[in-house]
């Protein structure tokens, strides 16, 4: 709960700056390169809503370049008069460059490209990121960065919190592949669960996965409030936040996805299942929908024929082979659930015996 309530303060204060970690980026592609060693190659990968010169994802990209087998990488950053709310001092790259005019730095973008060997080193790498500033501020909306996108073969970032669904609009219009952070709250967005639905856009390898104890964990600026529970400070003094259910969105292949659910079936859960609901009270019907209640995803029983109705999480376990995602709850959206609700009822939120339960995805064994 406290992790959502710092995600919720940050939205209410349209704090986006979270940044991600090097170990976090690096992970997340080393998963799509595993199941396809040519995903990247050839391609031209856009890195907006970025701030180059520290960012680690241009600092991943820009590092493998070779060994992804890049074409071009191409990174924005949006001008510091748009974020004055952050601690903003020139970087030392910045204020070297003979480029540097505070003026133009308060008002206009950055461009950073990376496409040849600019100085003799024998390899294409992070000392050959070619810069310029931008017509504009580096608004992923602007005109500009609209024709980067075009060009593009993959769009990587962590984007705005605060714009996500815009952002991921954004993308879809211009139909790119694409590997993005956000939070699994907005997997009932009106914007989102029709591409879930659509096996559009699924989730990546991380998401809601403990690593060493944590969950994603982003770097934050200085001034960032250290309320919360899952807010660290390292022995740099860099502050770092914890946030749950905070993953990768994508719609490129990686292996997990092609994964199956070991599962047991319905006599099986009856008998042996490690939650005592469902060898309590077994698989029962909703009052309102027209499927079984499936309270945790590891008691779906594999033997089932008809609609179940499982927790949203169930989509980090979603194999497209196994299951196939035919609807969610009204509740999340009009016409969401299919034709699978009893629209009598007049009650938009699945309820068991009066009781309501959490929002859920229907899904039906594949045939
Ligand atoms: C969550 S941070 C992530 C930054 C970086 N991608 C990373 O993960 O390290 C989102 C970034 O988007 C920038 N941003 C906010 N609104 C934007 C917009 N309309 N267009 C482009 N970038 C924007 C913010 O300034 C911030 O740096």
């Amino acid at each position: 709960m406290a992790n959502n309530t710092n995600l919720g303060a940050a939205k209410a204060a349209k704090n986006d700056e979270f940044y991600t970690q090097y170990a976090d980026i690096q992970k997340e592609v080393n998963a799509y390169l595993e199941y396809n060693p040519d995903t990247f190659r050839d391609k031209t990968v856009l890195l907006p809503c970025d701030d180059p010169e520290w960012s680690n994802f241009t600092r991943f990209f820009a590092q493998n370049f070779e060994r992804l087998g890049l074409k071009r990488l191409i990174s924005t950053s949006y001008a510091v008069e748009s974020k004055k709310y952050k601690d903003y001092e020139p970087t030392l790259f910045e204020t070297e460059s003979p480029l540097f005019d505070v003026d133009k730095t308060r008002i206009k973008g950055k461009i950073f490209e990376l496409t040849r060997d600019t100085n003799g080193s024998g390899r294409i790498d992070i000392d050959d990121l070619e810069w310029h500033y931008l017509e504009g501020d580096g608004d992923f909306r602007s005109s500009e960065v609209c024709a980067l996108r075009d060009q593009a073969d993959i769009i990587v970032t962590n984007p705005p919190f605060s714009l996500f669904r815009e952002f991921l609009g954004w993308i879809m219009e211009a139909g790119k592949l694409f590997l993005i952070i956000g939070n699994v709250n907005c997997v009932t967005y009106k914007e989102v669960f029709p591409l879930i639905k659509a096996n559009r856009l699924w989730t990546g390898t991380r998401f809601n996965r403990r690593d060493g104890g944590k969950n994603m964990t982003f770097l934050v600026p200085d001034s960032y409030p250290m309320i919360g529970t899952e807010l660290y400070i390292d022995e740099k003094g860099k502050k770092y936040i914890s946030v749950a259910g905070t993953g990768w969105f994508t719609n490129m292949e990686h292996g997990r996805r092609h994964e199956p659910l070991r599962l047991m079936s319905m006599k099986d859960n009856l008998r042996f299942s490690k939650h005592a609901d469902i060898k309590e009270k077994g698989y029962r019907k909703y009052d309102n929908y027209e499927a079984i209640e499936v309270p945790f995803t590891d008691a779906i029983p594999d033997d089932y024929d008809g609609v179940m109705g499982v927790p949203i999480s169930f989509l980090d376990k979603y194999c497209p082979e196994q299951f196939e995602i035919i609807g969610a709850t009204e509740s999340e959206g009009r016409g969401f659930s299919n034709g699978l609700w009893i629209a009598s009822s007049g009650i938009a939120q699945a309820t068991i015996e009066g009781q309501k339960v959490y929002k859920r995805f229907f899904i039906r064994k594949k045939q």
